[in-house]
């Protein structure tokens, strides 16, 4: 194979891509045109960040990138470089679920848990500055995050109570 091959494979660029992830530091190896949700679950290996739809339709890929919400299939993981990237792990775990979770769970909030970080951040960010959302304004927050089991009710009930639990916490 030469460089004057027209069947040569071109290769892959790749890069060094260092940000913190849930509060560590994280440098990995990953092509240019490798996708932010891409590195999250084989790089990173937090497989709780989902691939579903890949074209920013479903919310399933959802993290936080410096603050924001994001959907990580429509960002490059390159452009991370440098950045705070918070994914579904860090919000709680088996036996220290986080009050949105909670409340997620009491009221059968998911089902097949696919969709999840979407509307876990969406209602955490929503609360965070509308502590009495209204339904409407509940459905409106989750816009953009596709559920195929529960009808949506159920999400609005868990958000509606999580809203309650955060104000009777005073959180
Ligand atoms: Fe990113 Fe669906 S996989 S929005």
């Amino acid at each position: 194979m030469t460089a004057t091959d027209p069947d040569a494979a071109e290769a892959t660029p790749t890069r060094r891509m260092s940000c913190t992830v849930n509060g560590q530091h994280r440098t990995v190896e990953c092509e240019d045109r490798q996708l932010l949700v891409e590195v999250i679950r084989e790089q990173l290996n937090l497989k709780g960040t989902h691939i579903g739809c890949l074209n920013g339709d479903c919310g399933a890929c959802t993290v936080e990138l410096d603050g924001r919400i994001v959907k990580s299939c429509l960002l490059l993981a390159a452009s991370a470089e440098g950045s705070e990237i918070t994914t579904v792990e860090a919000m709680g775990s088996p036996g220290d679920l986080s009050d949105v979770q909670e409340a997620f769970w009491d009221n059968d909030g998911f089902q097949c848990g696919f969709c999840l970080p979407g509307h876990l951040f969406a209602a955490r960010d929503l609360i965070g500055s509308n502590p009495d959302p209204s339904d409407d304004e509940i459905r409106h927050a989750i816009a953009g995050n596709l559920c195929r089991c529960t009808g949506y009710q159920r999400i609005v009930t868990s958000i509606r109570d999580a809203a309650a639990r955060a104000r009777a916490s005073g959180a």
